[in-house]
């Protein structure tokens, strides 16, 4: 026998032997070590990716949706968010695009946080503030709602009539942070994603989450870590879906 190949036979034993034993004392641990493990995946991503959505042309080509083109939901700019204080880094309001739900959806709401990493330093935010992700005068006025927040029952059969929001991503930082401060170094920014998330929030209460059986927060990359983020504050905000035994099945934090 070669000898290369007698050291691979024997080193695959033990390796196989502590993936195993990493995974049934993952199994020990329970919610919380799958809840740490998704959590590393999610930073994994999070860092191995840092700007997949802020650098995805608009011209890309689309792929086949099939039998009908996906239905194009209008850009809501959050009423009264400069009084608040809730703005995006260039000082311009933050914005939804809301699809409502209807049928036995009419009462369920699905989230889904825009992603797009996150600006670390003041010359990078400053040039996201001339982009989409720093500024709603950048943004698109519509977005395809496709997947998980198409309309369409052969594309999405679990979601297709709730209420579904797509929360625009412009603070720099996955709807976190709060600096009362507008100048740095000078320039002023506004890093406020705490307060977006406050009032894009309670502009959706008002238009019927309050009322929500159901409820899934979703997000994608910088957005998905903000579901982290944010997930106890939206248990608190849609209280009647939170009552019950079944909590957990009723409202979800996903990684997409
Ligand atoms: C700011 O961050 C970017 C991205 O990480 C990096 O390429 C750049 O060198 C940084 N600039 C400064 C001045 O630190």
């Amino acid at each position: 026998m070669h000898p290369l190949s007698s050291s691979t036979s024997a080193s695959a034993g033990p390796a196989t032997h502590r993936l195993r034993l990493w995974w049934r004392r993952l199994g020990r641990r329970g919610a919380a070590g799958a809840a740490a493990f998704a959590f590393a995946l999610l930073a994994a991503a999070f860092f191995l990716a840092p700007s997949r959505d802020a650098s995805a042309p608009s011209t890309a080509s689309y792929p086949s949706y099939g039998h009908r083109l996906p239905t194009l939901v209008d850009l809501t700019l959050v009423a009264g968010a400069r009084e608040r204080g809730a703005v995006c880094l260039d000082g311009t309001p933050p914005g939804y695009h809301w699809l409502p739900g209807f049928g036995e959806g009419s009462d369920k709401w699905l989230l889904h946080l825009e992603g797009g990493s996150w600006c670390r330093n003041l010359t990078w935010c400053a040039q996201r503030k001339e982009t989409n992700l720093g500024s709603s005068d950048h943004m698109g006025r519509r977005a395809e709602f496709v997947g998980i927040l198409s309309d369409d029952q052969l594309q999405n059969p679990d979601f297709y009539n709730w209420n579904k929001v797509k929360v625009r991503y412009c603070d720099g930082a996955s709807f976190s942070g709060n600096v009362e401060e507008e100048f740095q170094d000078g320039t002023p920014f506004f890093f406020r994603g705490q307060r977006i998330w406050e009032a894009v929030m309670s502009e959706l209460l008002s238009k019927g989450l309050s009322r929500a059986k159901e409820a899934f927060l979703t997000g994608c990359s910088a957005g998905g870590l903000s579901t982290y983020i944010n997930c106890d504050d939206f248990r608190a905000l849609v209280p009647k879906a939170s009552t019950g035994r079944h909590f957990w099945e009723k409202i979800y934090a996903w990684i997409l």
